[in-house]
């Protein structure tokens, strides 16, 4: 090989964020910590309280709420085992009682997942195992019982699998449970925002890492008033933002009474044309026929459009619960569409569903999406609970405000120190930290410039202003203050400067 080859080869790896992640960079962070800002502050006006889920929950949680047969759950979660290992039960006179009760503890402490293995043998099978415990003699006699339960318990496992949270209603709905928030005055609000985990396709406004704003209304009542205040916020929020272009579906999808046999009749008529249908919509027809209405496919949509719809279904209950919903909604002037091809796609979901759409995304074009999921709960082992909710795709909303050009432009410093001379500099340090104190943005250059660069450095910073501080300054107590639009300077005492600087502050804001 020659020298050339080797170096070459020697050449350490280059590393990239991993496909559909991405580094959030300023100036763009500050729009995120703006539009982030905005939404706790029109989020705290709707009397909405923040919440922080962990980012991995146990992989069930999110099969039993979002749907097993869902994409999101069967496609696209990252799972991983979660240091899986055997517990070893001992099957020696006397070690069946201690290993037990480890199990009880660890059980108890959550370290052997409460999941459908775990409910199944500490929970239901412990009333067996607690008679097998009365007493070691009878434990030593029921050879043929311990040796049916070290059967069964070789089927625990500590740790188990967990995965990257795909969405957050889950775990809003299990924090809800887990903290006895129903005993708290209902509905609780509850909002949060943080990066969600889908193994997608990357493309504009899709990524495998994004974020979310969402908001979920537990507990109380079903009241259609709930779901028109949760919408309004979201549009409210929205309005603050300047957000253009934005259209507000919604839609009811029934409940347990209605929607079952509405897909029975869809699946009916799905079978009926369904050679026509493309081979996603084929196995919907089986796996989830209301999923064919969300098809974008071209050569569906003529098929889609002769489809029954559901507004012609709803049981009396549902129809009265969605006219007054729309009803709640023009008493607050939303204005909405309705879209009864609108079925969102998690399982959870009854009665009113929406989306919202904005300008400038393409064919990724929804930047929220939520609706109500009664029943949820209580499906996840809790109380029957009403709630609603929603959740904004934050990347998206982003995307558009940048393409309507509602970024704010790179906020640039306020002021640059110019410093020469050793007693400058510990006068520029001095400086620095007072003028951070009183709330300006320094950048304080590290070793000495030529007054030259570093006027040039401060332009490329964007900087305001220039505080020019040379031995005669320093000595004089009178500091110079360049304005670097204009570039006109004038002299300060120390304290005139920050009055100045105040006082220029307050009438460019
Ligand atoms: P979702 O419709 O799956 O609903 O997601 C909500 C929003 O998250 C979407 O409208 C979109 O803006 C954004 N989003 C989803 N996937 C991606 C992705 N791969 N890349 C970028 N943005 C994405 C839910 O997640 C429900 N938990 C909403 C909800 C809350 N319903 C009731 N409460």
């Amino acid at each position: 090989m020659s020298e050339g080859a080797a170096k070459k080869e020697e050449k350490p790896r280059k590393f990239q964020a991993i496909r559909g992640t991405r580094d959030l960079l300023p100036p763009e962070t500050a729009l995120w910590n703006r539009v982030e800002q905005t939404a706790r502050d029109v989020f705290a006006t709707f009397g909405f309280g923040e919440i922080r889920p962990p980012i991995f929950e146990g992989t069930e949680l999110f099969a039993r709420s979002v749907g097993s047969e869902t994409d999101i759950v069967s496609k696209e979660m990252y799972t991983f085992v979660d240091r899986s290992e055997k517990l070893e039960p001992q099957p020696v006179i006397g070690g069946m009682d201690v290993f037990l009760q480890r199990v009880k503890q660890l059980y108890k402490s959550g370290e052997i997942p409460q999941d459908e293995i775990g409910l199944e043998l500490v929970e239901k099978q412990w009333k067996k195992v607690d008679e097998l415990l009365k007493g070691a003699s009878s434990i030593e006699s029921g050879a043929i019982e311990i040796y049916e339960l070290i059967m069964l318990f070789e089927a625990l496992r500590l740790g188990g699998d967990v995965s990257l949270r795909p969405e957050a209603t889950a775990s809003v709905c299990r924090a809800y449970i887990e903290h006895g928030m129903q005993q708290l005055p209902q509905p609780v609000k509850l909002y949060y925002m943080g990066p969600m985990f889908r193994r997608e396709r990357p493309q504009k406004g899709r990524y495998r890492q994004f974020y979310q704003i969402g908001a979920e209304v537990l507990g109380g009542s079903d009241a259609p008033a709930i779901d028109a205040e949760v919408i309004e916020m979201v549009m409210t929020f929205f309005d603050r933002l300047e957000l253009q272009g934005v259209q507000l579906d919604i839609n009811s999808i029934g409940d347990r009474n209605c929607r079952p046999k509405y897909v029975e009749l869809l699946r009916a008529e799905l079978l009926k044309v369904r050679d026509k249908l493309g081979a996603d919509s084929q196995r919907r027809i089986e796996t989830n026929p209301l999923r064919v209405l969300d098809s974008k496919l071209e050569s569906e949509q003529g098929i889609i459009a002769t489809l029954p719809r559901i507004a012609d279904h709803l049981c009396e209950e549902c129809a009265a619960h969605y006219a007054a919903v729309k009803h709640q909604l023009e008493m607050r002037g939303v204005i909405y569409r309705e879209n009864w091809r609108l079925v969102r796609g998690l399982d959870y979901y009854m009665r009113t569903t929406f989306e919202i759409t904005a300008q400038g995304l393409g064919s990724q074009n929804a930047v929220c999406g939520g609706g109500r999921y009664d029943g949820l709960v209580e499906l996840l082992g809790g109380p029957p609970t009403k709630g609603i909710g929603f959740a904004i795709g934050e990347d998206r909303l982003i995307l558009s405000l940048q393409e309507s050009g509602k970024a704010p432009a790179q906020q640039g410093r306020d002021v640059y120190i110019a410093w020469m001379g050793e007693r400058a500099h510990a006068t520029a340090i001095r400086a620095a930290k007072d003028l951070r104190k009183a709330g300006f943005s320094v950048e304080l250059p590290p070793v000495e410039q030529k007054f030259g660069k570093a006027l040039g450095q401060a332009d490329k910073l964007g900087a305001k202003y220039a505080l020019i501080l040379g031995d005669n300054e320093v000595s004089e107590g009178l500091w110079t203050l360049k304005t670097l639009a204009d570039g006109s300077q004038a002299k300060f005492t120390e304290p005139d400067l920050l009055e100045h600087l105040r006082k220029q502050k307050v009438l460019s804001s």
